[in-house]
């Protein structure tokens, strides 16, 4: 299949190696208007041992020929990157988008009315020391699914993402994993970022309450959404996350430490503003959100 794949972060250049090893015909499109990268690859459980791969770059012929447009820039990125796109998309051309959070899928839909839509979430986990290496670091659930009519019938698009990098599989109602994959983020990225430890930290006692309660306002939002959980399940969720990404730094830590803009508008905020329009009091998601916001307007004076 011929991809574009936009925003070559440590997610998306992971996708890009992975299907360019079930030789899918892959180009990377950047923010820069480099012809060619080289990305050094690690496998799981291979840190030391990288294989080099070569991507061509920003070619507009190459993105008028793609089947599969995979967006994974930033939640807030997302407009930006795919406006310069569209006079090239073609109709037939099957976007998907990843991304942490919720809250882009208006725009999208907006920007591609015909095309088909699909959002994607997923647990697998990747570190990019340099600009150009990249080592997979975790494997874990990629979920799929349609937000629009014209995507309804695109299944087999998580049959081809499960051979590529397993488990993926198709969901009939994508918001379901997204909001899971939320409850997960909401806990662990800004209280990762505001004391910029590694996830592992927040199995620390000091930090059992504000776990707790932030489990319980999602899963009365999620309710609220007709999603169905417990703040138990989510505690168990996040429990298992942190267990299984330790040793890891959050991407919003990441993005504090580096002094770049975070998800939390589509995270926290996202919650927030959901829980507002179910009249649903959340004060220590509120209190993270402006917590980070605080931190953001440091960086951006
Ligand atoms: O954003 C992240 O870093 C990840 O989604 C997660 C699951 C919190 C692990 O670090």
């Amino acid at each position: 299949m011929n991809i574009t794949l936009v925003g070559a972060g440590a997610i998306g250049t992971l996708w890009a190696v992975k299907l360019t090893q079930q030789q899918h015909n892959v180009q990377l499109w950047t923010r820069d208007s480099a012809p060619e990268i080289i990305v050094h690859f690690s496998e799981l459980n291979s840190p030391t041992i990288t294989t080099d791969y070569s991507f061509s770059c920003n070619d507009p012929h190459a993105l008028a020929a793609s089947e599969m447009v995979i967006v994974t820039v930033k939640a807030f990125q997302v407009t930006a990157a795919l406006t310069p796109l569209l006079p090239y998309l073609n109709t037939d051309c099957v976007v998907i988008i990843m991304h942490n959070g919720i809250g882009s899928q208006q725009h999208v839909q907006q920007l591609l009315p015909h095309n088909p839509i699909i959002y994607a979430t997923t647990s697998q986990a990747a570190f990019k020391p340099t600009p150009t290496t990249i080592h997979h670091t975790g494997l874990g659930q990629t979920w799929l699914g349609a937000i629009n009519q014209q995507a309804q019938s695109q299944t087999h698009i998580a049959e081809m993402f499960n051979s590529v990098l397993s488990p993926s599989q198709w969901h009939t109602n994508i918001y379901q994993p997204l909001w899971q994959k939320l409850a997960i983020n909401c806990a662990i990225n800004p209280l990762t970022a505001v004391n910029q430890c590694p996830n592992g930290d927040l199995g620390q006692n000091c930090y059992q309450d504000q776990l707790d309660s932030i489990c319980t306002e999602v899963a009365q939002v999620m309710t609220a959404e007709g999603v169905n959980t417990t703040s138990q399940q989510l505690r168990h969720q996040v429990d298992s996350v942190i267990a299984a990404t330790s040793a890891n730094y959050s991407s919003m830590n990441r993005d504090i430490f580096h002094h770049r803009l975070t998800e939390i508008d589509y995270i926290n905020g996202y919650l927030v503003q959901q829980a507002q329009r179910h009249h649903i009091d959340t004060p220590v998601n509120k209190q993270l959100w402006q917590a980070i916001k605080h931190m953001e307007s440091q960086d951006h004076e």
